[in-house]
């Protein structure tokens, strides 16, 4: 790999892994597997290694991620909270222990290995026995605190007093976790009420648990289990096996088992032998963690900025089962892709049984050869669906022919029989091609284009799930999704989600539900409602950016600004055209030359005219596709259908234009812990008011906003010149005072 290569990859990796991250942490809905995501921060750091001139200081893989959220109030750790580093191999597991081998100058080592849970880190503070505060994680240094929420959990699951001899003032850590039978009990539940099902116990505990209001958090039985120590006065422990005793002492949930081993010949032993219990305990467990049982040697060892030195998790692949492919069946997606998926001879894996899974794409599909009628292995690990890893060739019956999309679905489209064509699309590696239904009115697009409408990170209309989706779709009630609006409550009630033989009626109930969330949404935001309506190309980051910068459809729909973003690339095209060493299309002649110059002043003056600050502060999210394609939606036949709809529903979504054009033109560059913003509030309102954040500091950085325990960017920004500004600053600034 080049060195460019390497640089562009490691740019990629920080995009997608953020991205992920967010999605895990933040909004508890993952899109790719634990062992995907723990894949891409792997790539990453071994770019990083290769390749030391990349590394960014903010890198994943130095940082311990951060699960804060608005609305919690923000409490420091009196000793940090860090990470685990982790490995899916033996090798590096070995090599753990050769370090602390020769760090500790003994081969003499002592270690536990215990499950590690899959749930959610949290801190319990016990004053004089007495339980006093929860917090997560956070950022490591510094949580939400969740005591209401947490105290919502049992008193017979978690003592709110210490038994025994209890230390003065003790951080007690562990995991909050959601047992298979309460997860399934609410899935099933959601799934009476027509809601969007849960992806799995993980995610739904660290939703619930970031609930604001405890009532609802109450709803939902939690459970938690405590397994290491933060701060603890006086110091009482020596080793984690006498933690682990005194943690049941105190009367506190402790694990089901764990094992205390000399040597790493013992700790992979105790590894394997947890991997055949681990499946019998009431929480999900992805590895184990061995940790060097004495604590002395623990401090010998110390830490780095993410995780200790003494510590590793060992992760366990995710479980896979062998199965038949009966057939490939081909979807119809939101956005009209036709996307093969595998129907299999049903197979138990990981708590359920398993008959559907996702094949991703044709070439995906030929690149693992896989042909129906082969024995395949699949994967499930905690998403909601799970994927076909491999086939079987050399198992297979001589003359199954390969899979041929097209053919299987006889040149059209399965849903609606209208044409096909094929496109370019993202794909895991990289650009791949599908075919997609080109009829935006198919009752399959309608369906998807309905259920996103109302799914959690759109509209957020809460009961609209799948099947009540395509029920609307298929009577015919809903054609765009804001026909919701005209549907009444009482056709909504009595909507048979069964069959003529079986019906089973949606409910009055379910149906009241519906109904308020729909009004609710009315009110939401432009970025809310532009990402919610399916707009081509317009995914969630550039919905927000749009919504900043309109104050309504009304002025989205013949948007300067995108007219200018479009403007400008024309002109820079011409330019590129026209300079010397272009290739392409070099003006034949002066008389050409001069007729293209002609137009750039043309553009140029239009430019102007369009609004001369409008651009300034434009970010890479609105580029001209963006732009074309948001334009051209608005103009469209359905494009006009949705606008006037809107109005007729006298919806009229408001952008949040805050302040704008205070910033424009500024790049800001965050580190450290401001005294009472979040960083993400601080962003926000940068971004508000035009300006751009960026992740390191360079010439071009009009400001340092520097709060507590400021790191290297500090240093940087003064080498360079750049001002530095602590948050009264920039609060001065933003008032424009
Ligand atoms: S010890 C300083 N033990 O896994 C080390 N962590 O991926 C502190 N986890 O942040 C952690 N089970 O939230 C430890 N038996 C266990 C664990 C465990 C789950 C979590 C913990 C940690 C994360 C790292």
């Amino acid at each position: 790999m080049s060195p460019s290569e390497a640089q562009h990859r490691i740019a990629q990796l920080h995009a997608e892994v953020a991205r992920h991250e967010e999605l895990y942490r933040k909004e508890a809905q993952p899109e790719i597997s634990d062992f995907a995501f723990d894949l891409l921060v792997h790539e990453l750091g071994e770019l990083e290694q290769r390749f030391p001139q990349f590394a960014r200081a903010d890198s994943p893989t130095q940082q311990i991620g951060d699960d804060r959220t608005e609305g919690f109030k923000e409490v420091a750790h009196r000793q940090k909270m860090l990470s685990l580093d982790n490995t899916y191999n033996e090798t590096e597991l070995r090599a753990f222990h050769a370090r602390l081998v020769k760090l500790l100058e003994t081969d003499d080592l002592r270690y536990t290995v215990e499950p590690k849970i899959d749930g959610l880190a949290v801190s319990l503070t016990y004053e004089d026995g007495k339980l006093v505060r929860a917090v997560t994680r956070g950022k490591g240094d510094r949580g939400d605190d969740i005591t209401r929420n947490v105290l919502t959990i049992p008193e017979a699951v978690l003592p709110r007093q210490l038994t025994g001899v209890a230390p003065r003032l003790v951080e007690i850590r562990g995991e909050i976790y959601m047992t298979q039978a309460e997860f399934e009990r609410l899935n099933a539940e959601r799934a009476a009420a027509g809601e969007e099902l849960y992806a799995n116990p993980r995610n739904t505990a660290a939703g619930t648990i970031k609930q604001l209001d405890p009532t609802e958090v109450a709803k939902r039985r939690l459970s938690i289990v405590l397994y290491s120590l933060g701060y603890c006065e006086p110091e009482i422990v020596r080793s984690q096996t006498e933690l682990q005793e005194k943690i049941r002492a105190w009367g506190l949930p402790a694990v089901e088992k764990y094992w205390t081993v000399r040597g790493i010949d013992e700790a992979w032993a105790a590894i394997g032998g947890l991997d055949q219990l681990r499946r019998t305990f009431a929480y999900g467990t992805d590895g184990a963690v061995v940790k060097l049982d004495s604590v002395e040697q623990q401090r010998t060892a110390g830490a780095t900025d993410k995780s200790p030195r003494w510590a590793i998790a060992y992760k366990y692949k995710p479980d896979t089962a062998r199965t038949r492919l009966k057939s490939i069946t081909i979807q119809v997606g939101k956005t009209g892709i036709l996307s093969p998926v595998a129907e299999l001879e049903p197979v138990f894996l990981s708590l359920s049984t398993i008959s559907r899974a996702t094949l991703h794409n044709e070439d995906e599909i030929r690149r693992k050869d896989i042909r129906v009628g082969d024995l395949v292995e699949i994967e499930r690990a905690g998403e909601v669906i799970p994927a076909v890893l491999r086939s079987f060739p050399e198992e297979r019956l001589a003359g199954a022919p390969e899979f041929d999309l097209l053919a299987a679905v006889g040149g059209k489209c399965p849903v609606c029989g209208g044409r096909i064509a094929r496109v370019a699309v993202d794909t895991e590696s990289g650009v791949g091609a599908a075919w997609k239904c080109q009829n935006y009115d198919c009752r399959a697009q309608r369906a998807g284009r309905l259920g996103f409408f109302c799914s959690r990170r759109a509209l957020a209309i809460d009961g609209l799930g799948e099947t009540v989706a395509a029920k609307l779709v298929e009577l015919d009630l809903v054609r765009d999704p804001p026909d919701l609006y005209d549907v009444s409550l009482e056709t909504l009630a009595t909507l048979n989600l069964g069959t003529a033989d079986e019906p089973r009626v949606f409910g009055e109930k379910n149906a009241t539900k519906l109904v308020a969330a729909r009004d609710a949404a009315r009110t939401l935001p432009l970025e809310k409602w532009l990402y919610a309506l399916s707009v081509p190309d317009v995914g969630e980051s550039t919905a927000r950016e749009l919504g900043q910068r309109h104050r309504n459809f009304a002025e989205l729909v013949d948007s300067k600004l995108l007219r200018a973003v479009l403007q400008k690339a024309a002109l820079e095209e011409e330019k590129e055209r026209d300079s010397p060493n272009s290739k392409k299309n070099p003006a034949k002649d002066e008389a050409e030359k001069e007729r293209r110059k002609a137009r750039r002043v043309e553009i140029e003056a239009e430019l102007a005219a369009l609004n001369g600050g409008v651009l300034a502060g434009v970010p890479s999210e609105i580029g001209p596709a963006v732009a074309a394609s948001a334009l051209e939606f608005f103009a469209s036949e359905p494009g006009r259908r949705l606008l006037t709809k809107l109005d007729q529903l006298g919806i009229d979504p408001q952008g949040t234009v805050l302040e704008a054009g205070r910033f424009t033109g500024k790049t800001f560059v965050l580190t450290g812990t401001l005294p009472t913003m979040k960083r993400e509030e601080a962003e926000q309102k940068i971004l508000a008011a035009g300006g751009k954040v960026s992740g390191s500091v360079s010439k071009k950085t009009s400001y340092v906003l520097a709060g507590a325990e400021a790191g290297s960017k500090l240093d940087k920004a003064r080498d360079l010149g750049v001002p530095v500004i602590d948050e009264a600053e920039f609060l001065r600034l933003l008032s424009g005072a």
